[in-house]
C-alpha cells in the first residue's frame, strides 16, 4: 500500500481509517473519495474526490488520475437499512463491489472491502462460528455480503488481484455514527449514558453479538493489507473480534463509569430480528494465525474510553 483510493471515506470506517492512512503513508498518498462532500477532517485533510460507487467510469478515472496501486471499498449500506431497501441495497453493495473489483483490476491494484457477521445465518453454528461454516443468510445485507466474499475471491482466482477482507463485527467508536446497523445500539448507548444516564435499547436482553473498537479494527486492515500473501489461506473474509457481549453486559460496564446507568427495553422487531441470525460468537482463529490479528480492547478497556472521549466530545 503506497497510494490508497478509499471509497465511502466519510462513512463510519472511512473517517477514521483515511486519517490513520494519512499519518502512516503520508496525506497525499490517500486519496478520500465519497459521494457527497462535508468539512469532516477525512474531506478536509487531504485530496479528496467526489465519487458515486455505481459510476465505474467515475471511479476509474478517479483510480488514474492518482496512479493509486490500492483500492479499499467501504461504499455500502448497513443491515438495517439494506433490509428497509433490498433492492437499492443490492445496487449499491453489490454494483459498488463489482465496480471496486473492476477498478482494481484495471490499475492492477491491492484490494481490500469489509465483509461482516451479517454473513451468517440462522443455519450457521451460533457459538465460536468457524471461518469456515454455513453461510446461509436471511438479510438483504448478509446476501450481499456473501455474493461479494465469493466475488473478491473470484476477481483474485481469474485476474490474480490481491482481494483481502474482514468479517467485522459490531464497530464502536465516538467518532463517526454508523447509520443504519443492527450493531448500532452499542454505540448509542455510550451516548445516551453521558448525556441521559440510561439507554432503551432496541436490542433485547440475551441477544449476544460480536463488537470491536474501532482503533483495534483500523489496525487489522492495516496489518490484513500488509501480511505476507503467501501466507494468507483464505483471504474474502477472515473472521475478526474482540468481544462478545449482550445489552445487559455493556450496560453493567457502563455502570461501573457512570454511577446509577439504568438500561430499558423497547425491542425493535426488525433489528431484533436481524441480530437473532446472526452469531453470539465467531472464531477469530484463522486470522491470528495467518497474518497476526490482534486486538488491545476488550469492554471494559473500550467503555472507560468511550466515556471520557465523549464526555469531551458532548
Ligand atoms: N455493524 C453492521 C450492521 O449492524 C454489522 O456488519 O449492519
Amino acid at each position: 500500500m503506497k497510494r490508497i483510493l478509499i471509497t465511502g471515506a466519510l462513512g463510519q470506517i472511512g473517517s477514521e481509517l483515511t486519517l490513520k492512512l494519512r499519518d502512516i503513508y503520508g496525506t497525499d498518498n490517500v486519496i478520500a473519495t465519497d459521494i457527497k462532500k462535508n468539512d469532516s477532517e477525512a474531506a478536509e485533510s487531504g485530496p479528496f474526490e467526489l465519487v458515486d460507487v455505481t459510476n465505474l467510469n467515475q471511479m476509474v478515472e478517479t483510480a488514474k488520475k492518482y496512479k493509486v496501486d490500492t483500492v479499499m471499498h467501504l461504499a455500502a449500506l448497513l443491515s438495517a437499512t439494506a433490509e428497509a431497501k433490498p433492492v437499492f441495497a443490492w445496487n449499491l453493495n453489490m454494483g459498488g463491489l463489482l465496480n471496486g473489483l473492476e477498478t482494481a483490476r484495471e490499475l492492477n491494484a491491492q484490494f481490500f472491502t469489509p465483509s461482516s457477521i451479517g454473513a451468517f445465518g440462522p443455519s450457521t453454528p451460533k457459538d465460536n462460528t468457524p471461518q469456515d461454516t454455513i453461510m446461509r443468510p436471511s438479510t438483504m445485507y448478509g446476501v450481499n455480503k456473501v455474493a461479494g466474499e465469493l466475488l473478491a475471491d473470484y476477481y483474485h482466482q481469474k485476474y490474480a488481484v490481491d482481494t483481502r477482507g474482514l468479517r467485522f463485527p459490531g464497530l464502536i467508536s465516538y467518532v463517526a455514527l454508523p447509520g443504519g446497523g443492527t450493531t448500532d445500539y452499542a454505540v448509542e448507548i455510550y451516548y445516551e449514558a453521558v448525556k441521559n444516564g440510561q439507554y432503551t435499547s432496541y436490542i433485547d436482553k440475551g441477544t449476544y453479538m460480536d463488537m470491536m473498537y474501532m482503533p483495534d479494527a483500523l489496525n487489522a486492515i492495516i496489518d490484513l493489507m500488509e501480511a505476507d500473501s503467501a501466507k494468507l489461506i483464505h483471504r474474502n473474509s477472515f473472521n475478526v473480534t474482540a468481544m462478545s457481549f449482550d445489552p445487559e453486559e455493556i450496560a453493567s460496564s457502563i455502570a461501573k463509569y457512570v454511577p446509577g446507568f439504568e438500561i430499558s427495553y423497547n425491542v425493535d422487531p426488525a433489528r431484533q430480528k436481524i441480530a437473532d441470525s446472526w452469531p453470539n460468537s465467531i472464531d477469530a482463529t484463522a486470522a491470528k494465525e495467518e497474518w497476526g490479528f490482534k486486538f488491545e480492547y476488550d469492554l471494559d478497556r473500550m467503555t472507560k474510553e468511550m466515556l471520557e472521549k465523549l464526555r469531551q466530545k458532548l
